[in-house]
């Protein structure tokens, strides 16, 4: 398998881990109490910071790459969804990262703004990466070629990832832990 498609791949499991976080967080709502509106908002943070400025873009780059004449129903219906996903996510997450802000500058809103915001962005992109996954990444294992899988790896070069393997400073480090602690609270 191609590097590039390797870290699609290991991206969108790391994207996992996040969205257990925010799925987390959002059943606080469930139990009255009020999520992490803090960490919240560095989720959103590293989503838009890496996910909107490397790896979607990464994504569409190899996606430009397929061949429509050989991609099956299925396969045609997800990549046109796929990219339209690409544009909305980052809107979506702006909606919930302005929620965020407002509630913590003390301005009130309505609890089930924001609870509506973050679901939809979470089902959003729950759909997104099955899509990617289960139809899109295959499609690209089965069309590309090592000269095609070349080229793009040179052109994307890959940044380090600031939340699991990059850690600049402190940044993300609370949003880390709460990531393994999250983890392990699920699986005791
Ligand atoms: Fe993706």
């Amino acid at each position: 398998m191609s590097k590039l498609l390797e870290r699609f791949a290991a991206d969108h499991k790391r994207l996992k881990r996040l969205l257990f976080v925010l799925r987390a967080q959002l059943d606080r709502f469930d139990d009255d109490t009020d999520p992490d509106y803090e960490r919240l908002l560095e989720l959103l943070e590293y989503v838009s910071d890496y996910g909107d400025q490397w790896h979607h873009p990464a994504e569409d780059r190899a996606f430009a790459l397929l061949d429509p004449a050989r991609l099956n129903r299925s396969q045609s219906k997800a990549l046109e969804k796929v990219t339209q996903q690409h544009r909305e996510l980052p809107r979506l997450a702006r909606d919930v990262r302005e929620d965020l802000e407002a509630v913590m500058r003390g301005m009130v809103i309505p609890r089930s703004k924001l609870e509506e915001d973050a679901s939809s962005y979470l089902s959003q992109q729950i759909e997104h990466l099955a899509l990617e996954d289960d139809i899109l990444f295959p499609a690209l294992a089965e069309q590309l070629d090592d000269e095609q899988w070349a080229a793009l790896d040179k052109a994307m070069a890959t940044p380090g990832d600031p939340l699991f393997d990059a850690r600049d400073g402190a940044r993300f480090d609370r949003l880390y832990f709460d990531i393994l602690e999250a983890e392990h609270g699920a699986d005791s």
